[in-house]
């Protein structure tokens, strides 16, 4: 398994070229984020059912460690709007749609921000210039290295992703797909390297498969 994608460092190349950033996103929407327990109302309102907010917690808990160690290297992302995201992105996960259901759900009740951050975050692609990243991107990540209710990594969330987008495309879709997660497993040595912690150190212990455990 270690081995399946041939990661090496020194493939992951950080590109510039190409990338916009989409700074008008969070900062110039002007409202507060919900708090850890407006989050859960807002949750049980909706009837998130309890597994996909267990997922959210761990995904709230990761994004929001990933932002600290970000902004401690020099970045200045909301790490307050990226924990309510993380919290909220898969409110109406049961629905088609369901990112743009969830955002248009929060954004009627007043949450844009949080709205603008989880409205495309199954298709969204990471920014691969790690300075540029925004709280979009982080939200993505934490989502892409999270399996249910728990820190996995990105290779078994990878091969998760790839099990099923193969059961979908077919067969003929699987080189695409490799490189796809490759690259993304790429990244986040990359990602590691930035901020100086292997992510599972950053992530608090209780979110952590136990592989990572200590
Ligand atoms: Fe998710």
């Amino acid at each position: 398994m270690e081995e399946k994608y041939g990661f090496k460092k020194e493939n992951c190349k950080i590109k510039n070229e190409n990338y916009k950033t989409k700074k008008e996103n969070c900062q110039n929407i002007k409202e507060k984020c919900p708090t850890k327990s407006e989050c859960e109302n807002i949750l049980e309102k909706y009837n998130t059912p309890i597994h996909v907010r267990k997922h959210c917690y761990a995904v709230s808990k990761t994004a929001g460690s990933i932002a600290e160690a970000l902004n401690n290297k020099g970045l200045k992302l909301d790490v307050d709007l990226v924990r309510a995201a993380g919290y909220l992105h898969d409110i109406a996960r049961v629905e088609k749609n369901h990112d743009k259901v969830g955002a248009d759900y929060l954004s009627s009740i007043g949450y844009k921000k949080v709205a603008n951050v989880i409205k495309n975050h199954t298709k969204h692609k990471i920014n691969p210039d790690i300075g540029l990243l925004d709280e979009e991107d982080v939200l993505c990540i934490a989502d892409r290295v999270v399996l249910q209710s728990n820190y996995v990594g990105p290779k078994k969330r990878m091969d998760y992703i790839m099990s099923k987008a193969i059961l979908k495309y077919g067969q003929d879709s699987r080189d695409l797909l490799d490189s796809i997660a490759k690259e993304f497993v790429n990244f986040i040595y990359a990602l590691e390297d930035f901020i100086g912690s292997p992510l599972y150190k950053i992530v608090p212990e209780d979110i952590r498969e136990e592989k990572y455990k200590n």
